[in-house]
C-alpha cells in the first residue's frame, strides 16, 4: 500500500481483485493531456502562494511537460506500463517522481483528486465541444453545398409517409440545416456554463492554502472560479448537458440515415447509394447495402445511452464527491468518440450524394400532389377553404376513377364540381406553381428558397 496516495492510514492491504476493478486508470488514462495542463495551473497558484519557488516552479512544469511528450497516448501500451497506477492522477504523480524526484510531491499541496477529476473532465468536455461544432460546420457546409448544387430539384415532401406536396430538395436539406444549427447552439450555450474552474475546490470544502483561483482559472483559459466548493467537486452538469446536446444531435442525425436509407430503396429509388460509402453482401451478390446510414442511426442509440447512464449516476446523489461518479467518465468518452466517428464520415458521404432528380420529379409531379394549390385556386376565387377543399376532393376522386391527374381533367369536367374553375386553373397547379404558391418566410417557393439557401451560407462563418 505505500504506493498508494493514501496509504498512511491503511495497516492492510488491498484485496487484489477489489484493487484491480475498483481503478479508472484502465479508462482514464486518456486525460493525461489534461491532468497535465490542470497540473501545471496549479503548480502556477501554489508558486504564487509561496509554496514552489521560481527554480522549483520552473522544474515542476518542465517536468510535467516531460511527463507528457514521454508517453505515447495508446490505451493498451499506456495502461500495461503502469499496473500500480490507480487512476490518471496517481498515474502523473508517479510519472512526475521520476522525472523532478520528491519534488512531484509538493504538487498536492492545496489540492484533492476531487477537484482535479472535475477539473479534468471539464476540459475534455470543453475540447469534445470544440471537435464537435467543427464536425458540426463541415456537415453543414456539405449540406449547404448540396442545397445549392440542386438548384430547382424537386421531391415528394411526405406526412405520414404519405406524398403531401412537391418541395424544393434545397428545401428539405434546409430543414436538416435548421436542425442541426439548433444542435450547434446547444453546444455552444453548454460551452458557456460549463466553463469555470473548480481547481481550488480541495477535497469538499475549498482549499486550505490562500490560493488565488483565478491564477489556474486563467492558465486553463476558464471564464472564472466555480463559486462554490461542494458544487464544483460533485457537479456534472457539464458532463450530462454535453451528452444530451449530443443526444438531440443523434436524433436528428438518425432521421437524416433514415431517410436516405429509405430513399435508397428501389421502391423509392431517389438516390444512387455512393459505392464508397456502401457495402456488398457476402451472400447475395447484387446487394448493395445502406451501411453508412444504418450504423449512423444506430450509434446514435449509444448516444441516449450516455445521456441516460449520466442522468441515472447523478440522480440521489448526496453532496458532494461521490466514488459513482468514476463511473460517469466512460459514458462521456464514448458519446465524444461516437460523435467524432459518425462527423468524420457525413461531410464526405454528404457531397457524394447524387439523387435521382428525374424520379424525384416524376413523383412529385404525379399522384395530386397540386390538390392543395388546387384548393388554393378556388379559395383566391373566393370559395371558402373548406367547401374548395372538399369540391378538389371530388375531382381527386373522380381523377382516380378515370385514371387521370387534376391537369387532365377538362375544364367541362371540373365546371361539375364548382363553376369556379376557369381556364387558368392549369397553370395555377403546374408543378412550379405548387411550389410557388408556398410563398411565405420559410416556404418552399423557389424565391424563398434560394434566399434561404444564400441566408444558410452566409450563417455559416458563425457556426
Ligand atoms: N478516479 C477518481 C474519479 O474518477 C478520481 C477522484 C478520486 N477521489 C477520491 N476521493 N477517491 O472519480
Amino acid at each position: 500500500n505505500a504506493t498508494k496516495m493514501w496509504s498512511g492510514r491503511f495497516g492492510e492491504p488491498l484485496n487484489k481483485r477489489f484493487e484491480e476493478w475498483q481503478r479508472s486508470f484502465p479508462f482514464d488514462w486518456r486525460l493525461l493531456p489534461q491532468e497535465v495542463a490542470a497540473s501545471k495551473a496549479h503548480a502556477h497558484a501554489i508558486a504564487a502562494a509561496g509554496i514552489l519557488d521560481s527554480t522549483e516552479l520552473q522544474t515542476m512544469l518542465e517536468g510535467l511537460d516531460r511527463v507528457l511528450a514521454e508517453i505515447e497516448l495508446d490505451g493498451p501500451k499506456v495502461v500495461a506500463s503502469a499496473p500500480e497506477a490507480e487512476d490518471i492522477h496517481h498515474f502523473t504523480e508517479l510519472q512526475l517522481t521520476k522525472f523532478v524526484g520528491n519534488l512531484a510531491l509538493k504538487l498536492h499541496t492545496g489540492r484533492s483528486r476531487n477537484e482535479q477529476i472535475a477539473t479534468d473532465m471539464r476540459l475534455f468536455v470543453r475540447d469534445a465541444i470544440d471537435a464537435t461544432l467543427e464536425g458540426l460546420h463541415h456537415w453543414i457546409s456539405a449540406l449547404v453545398a448540396l442545397a445549392e448544387q440542386s438548384g430547382e430539384s424537386v421531391m415528394p415532401s411526405y406526412t405520414h409517409l404519405q406524398r403531401a406536396e412537391p418541395v424544393l430538395i434545397a428545401h428539405w436539406l434546409l430543414a436538416y440545416v435548421s436542425m442541426l444549427e439548433r444542435d450547434a447552439s446547444r453546444f455552444r450555450d453548454a460551452r458557456k456554463r460549463m466553463n469555470l474552474c473548480p481547481l481550488g475546490s480541495g477535497a469538499i470544502a475549498g482549499a486550505t492554502l490562500a490560493l488565488d483561483r483565478t491564477i489556474a482559472a486563467r492558465e486553463l483559459g476558464f471564464d472564472a472560479p466555480t463559486p462554490n466548493s461542494m458544487d464544483a467537486t460533485s457537479d456534472r452538469d457539464f458532463a450530462l448537458e454535453f451528452t444530451q446536446a449530443a443526444t438531440v444531435l443523434g436524433l436528428h442525425i438518425s432521421r437524416f440515415a433514415e431517410e436516405l436509407t429509405l430513399h435508397a430503396t428501389a421502391e423509392f429509388g431517389f438516390l444512387d447509394l455512393p459505392e464508397a460509402f456502401s457495402t456488398g453482401s457476402s451472400a447475395m451478390p447484387q446487394k448493395k447495402n445502406p451501411d453508412l446510414t444504418e450504423l449512423i442511426r444506430g450509434k446514435s442509440a449509444r448516444l441516449v445511452g450516455s445521456a441516460t447512464a449520466l442522468a441515472m449516476l447523478i440522480k440521489g446523489l448526496p453532496l458532494a464527491y461521490n466514488k459513482d461518479l468514476q463511473e460517469g467518465q466512460e459514458p462521456v468518452f464514448d458519446a465524444a468518440d461516437t460523435l467524432a466517428g459518425m462527423l468524420s464520415v457525413l461531410p464526405d458521404f454528404t457531397r457524394a450524394l447524387k439523387f435521382r432528380a428525374d424520379r424525384m420529379k416524376t413523383a412529385a409531379d404525379s399522384g395530386y400532389l397540386n390538390a392543395m394549390a388546387a384548393a388554393t385556386y378556388l379559395s383566391n376565387k373566393g370559395v371558402p377553404f373548406r367547401k374548395a377543399h372538399e369540391k378538389i376532393g371530388n375531382a381527386v376522386r373522380f381523377g382516380l376513377e378515370t385514371g387521370r391527374e387534376l391537369g387532365q381533367l377538362t375544364l367541362d369536367e371540373l365546371k361539375a364540381f364548382g363553376d369556379e374553375f376557369g381556364e387558368d386553373f392549369y397553370a395555377s397547379i403546374t408543378l412550379e406553381a405548387t411550389l410557388d404558391c408556398h410563398d411565405v418566410i420559410g416556404g418552399t417557393a423557389r424565391n424563398r428558397v434560394t434566399e434561404a439557401v444564400q441566408a444558410a451560407r452566409a450563417r455559416l462563418e458563425g457556426i
